[in-house]
């Protein structure tokens, strides 16, 4: 099978089991893990944070950031389609109270006037008041899209005008400066928390991380462990991460590389299904709307074909490169992948 449903389902190589293995390691409750604690001060570096908190998934981090941001009853907003509204389960709502609204932006990309123009910050007594945004980079359910950093730049400016905080959910900001070639640091610049994986593209098993000034991590670490993930001898996970910070950044162009050879070869048979020059990193989002066949019912017939990719909804189908696949596999996706949507727009 080739795996094209998500990043996620990278498996650690040999290097980076070894990493793991000679690990130094402690009680990481008790703030002894040397190697969780390196990781934490490399990363906070990396972003110009003061603090960081490591955490076993990325909507750990984000929920754990988003409520030091955020009281019980106050609002966030952020994109109809990011990870936090859509996918985390109403973490926010169901644990910190937090309220959402949110605005629809066409593959996700930020518009500064968006947000600007939907927050109501200090709304009294009668309605909620917004307090924080959040921007995910890259957007995932977007298609992987990298946000302007003019965008972020401006969104920062006003948005600080008006006392609201930014959230940076940054899963995959490891794709949004290869692709961009921007800083971490720049990256950084101009949120108050952000959120990063190491188990998504960069191939790690396990782990996020929380970043921001120190006494919003303090207090995040105590909700950490009130949540029930404080964890103990981490070090070997945090080896992990570390490897992958050193040894699986700029070979994410490969993967880059290889999601624009099958949006590519889909457009070449059927145009409207995705233009190529809306892939900037290594999602690839099919709008397979007008065909005959349904999303589900192609992700069927591709993985009778030994290819396994996700539907997102009736018409639209996601195909994620990562290190686990290789360009052989992809130039053999591109064997089948293109036939099966040619063949579900005829009638
Ligand atoms: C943009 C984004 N944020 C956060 C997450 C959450 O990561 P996890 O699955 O580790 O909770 C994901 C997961 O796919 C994601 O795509």
């Amino acid at each position: 099978m080739i795996d094209l449903r998500s990043d996620t389902v990278t498996k650690p190589s040999q290097a980076m089991r070894e990493a793991m293995l000679s690990a130094p390691v402690g009680d990481d409750v008790y703030g002894d893990d040397p190697s969780a604690n390196a990781l934490e001060e490399r990363v906070a570096a990396l972003f110009g944070f003061e603090a960081g908190l490591f955490t076993p998934t990325g909507s750990l981090a984000n929920q754990l950031a988003i409520r030091q941001l955020v009281k019980p009853g106050e609002e966030l907003i952020t994109e109809t389609f990011s990870h936090i509204v859509r996918a985390e389960l109403g973490a926010g709502a169901a644990f910190s109270g937090i309220t959402t609204r949110t605005w629809e932006a066409p593959r996700g990309l930020l518009k500064a006037s968006d947000p600007l123009r939907i927050a109501r910050p200090d709304s009294g007594p009668y309605q909620v008041s917004t307090v924080a945004i959040a921007v995910e980079n890259t957007h995932n359910f977007g298609g992987g899209t990298v946000q302007s950093i003019d965008e972020i730049r401006t969104l920062r400016t006003e948005s600080q005008k008006l006392g609201l905080t930014m959230h940076l959910d940054g899963a995959r900001i490891w794709n949004a400066h290869v692709a961009s070639g921007i800083s971490f640091l720049e990256y950084g610049k101009y949120f108050d928390t952000v959120s990063v994986c190491f188990s998504k593209g960069l191939g790690a098993p396990v782990g996020s991380m929380m970043l921001s000034n120190k006494e919003r991590t303090s207090s995040a670490r105590v909700w950490r462990k009130r949540y029930g993930a404080g964890m103990r001898q981490i070090g070997m996970l945090a080896a992990a991460a570390n490897f992958a910070l050193d040894n699986n950044i700029a070979r994410l162009e490969e993967d880059h590389r290889h999601a624009q050879s099958l949006a590519s070869a889909v457009h070449a048979v059927v145009p409207t299904v995705v233009n190529p020059a809306d892939v900037e990193t290594n999602i690839v989002v099919l709008d397979l709307s007008g065909a005959y066949v349904t999303a589900p019912e192609i992700n069927a017939q591709l993985k009778a074909a030994g290819v396994l990719a996700s539907p997102l909804g009736p018409t639209t189908l996601r195909l994620v490169t990562h290190l686990d696949v290789s360009a052989e596999q992809i130039a053999q996706v591109n064997t089948i992948l293109p036939g099966l949507v040619a063949s579900a727009f005829k009638a």
